[in-house]
């Protein structure tokens, strides 16, 4: 565990499945109370390029309630950046006044450039359509939570997997985990050719397909993602592809009835809202489950849990 204290979080390319095993291990400890106040004497800054409400959110909550102080922005419009200042010399100039930071920008690659920069660890809330690690944490803790393990689960990602940065980290995640892995999306935004070539190098077999109910009746999870608006370059792509899933009740009796319902959030109109009453819809708890998944990241990086 000593092996988390001033690491960087930037790509799940980064971690082991020991690695992932041991943050699942810690959010249980802080989540059933097993731990408290470790980030008593950190400061944490929260920096967003780009808009959240539960990563940033339930970061300032784990922050808060595990003892530390919080301090950031929500926007660039509220950082020198509006006055022209470079990305990396916010980065120079912040690390000077924190324990940690965490970094959501739209630029692919930017939380790694920031970890190049900083002399703090540095954690990476979503950089553009690459990497969300911390999501991955807190879908992996979810899931261990609802299955009592993580190997050899069947698990569904569906909607934009072109341009989710989720499902990247996810997938490479759930590698390490032995899953079987269906992609369901439209072909223009299939799981990209080099996450595929990784999966593969890896020994990890997978199956493309289009519509939900082809990924047949046993699947343990169906993950779902949000068409990812704002990445389309041409808006007319993003028109064709909008409104091409919406998961019913009816979605979910054709896909065995039992299987998880996940999402990151947040939901457009993916879901119907029919869905939320159903016993294996989690995605609140999965939501929920950030707030100590965060606690306990940032507990290890900074050396308050051991
Ligand atoms: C996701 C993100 O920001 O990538 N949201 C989140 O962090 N829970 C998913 C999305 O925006 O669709």
């Amino acid at each position: 565990m000593g092996s988390f204290k001033g690491r960087h979080i930037i790509s799940l390319r980064d971690m082991s499945v020991d690695d992932l095993g041991t943050i699942v291990e810690a959010t249980a400890r802080v989540k059933s109370g097993g731990a408290a106040d470790m980030l008593r004497g950190s400061t944490v800054a929260v920096m967003f390029f780009e808009p959240s409400t539960r990563t940033r959110l339930s970061f300032e909550s784990a922050i808060l309630q595990s003892g530390g102080r919080v301090f950031g922005f929500a926007s660039p419009g509220a950082s020198s950046q509006s006055k022209g200042e470079s990305f990396a010399d916010t980065i120079r100039t912040v690390t000077g006044y924190c324990d940690a930071m965490v970094i959501r920008h739209p630029v692919e690659g930017a939380a790694r450039l920031a970890s190049e920069l900083a002399t703090v660890p540095v954690i990476n809330a979503g950089d553009g359509a690459n990497q969300h690690p911390t999501q991955t944490f807190l879908d992996l803790f979810t899931m261990e939570e609802e299955f009592g393990r993580l190997d050899g689960l069947k698990i569904g990602m569906m909607g934009d997997l072109k341009y989710g940065r989720t499902v990247h980290s996810l997938a490479m995640a759930m590698a390490h985990f032995g899953a079987r892995m269906t992609f369901i999306s439209p072909p223009n935004l299939r799981m990209p050719d080099s996450a595929k070539a990784e999966l593969l190098a890896r020994g990890i077999g997978f199956t493309e397909v289009q519509q939900p109910e082809e990924a047949g009746v046993d699947l343990d999870v169906l993950y779902i993602t949000r068409i990812q608006k704002e990445r389309f370059g041409d808006p007319q792509e993003y028109e064709s592809v909008a409104h091409c899933y919406r998961l019913t009740c009816e979605t979910v009796r054709a896909l065995g009835g039992s299987v998880r319902i996940m999402h990151p959030l947040p939901r457009v109109d993916e879901i119907a809202e029919e869905v939320d009453t159903l016993p294996n819809a989690i995605y609140f708890r999965q939501a929920h489950n950030g707030v100590p998944t965060r606690q306990a990241l940032l507990g290890l990086v900074t050396g308050g849990l051991e």
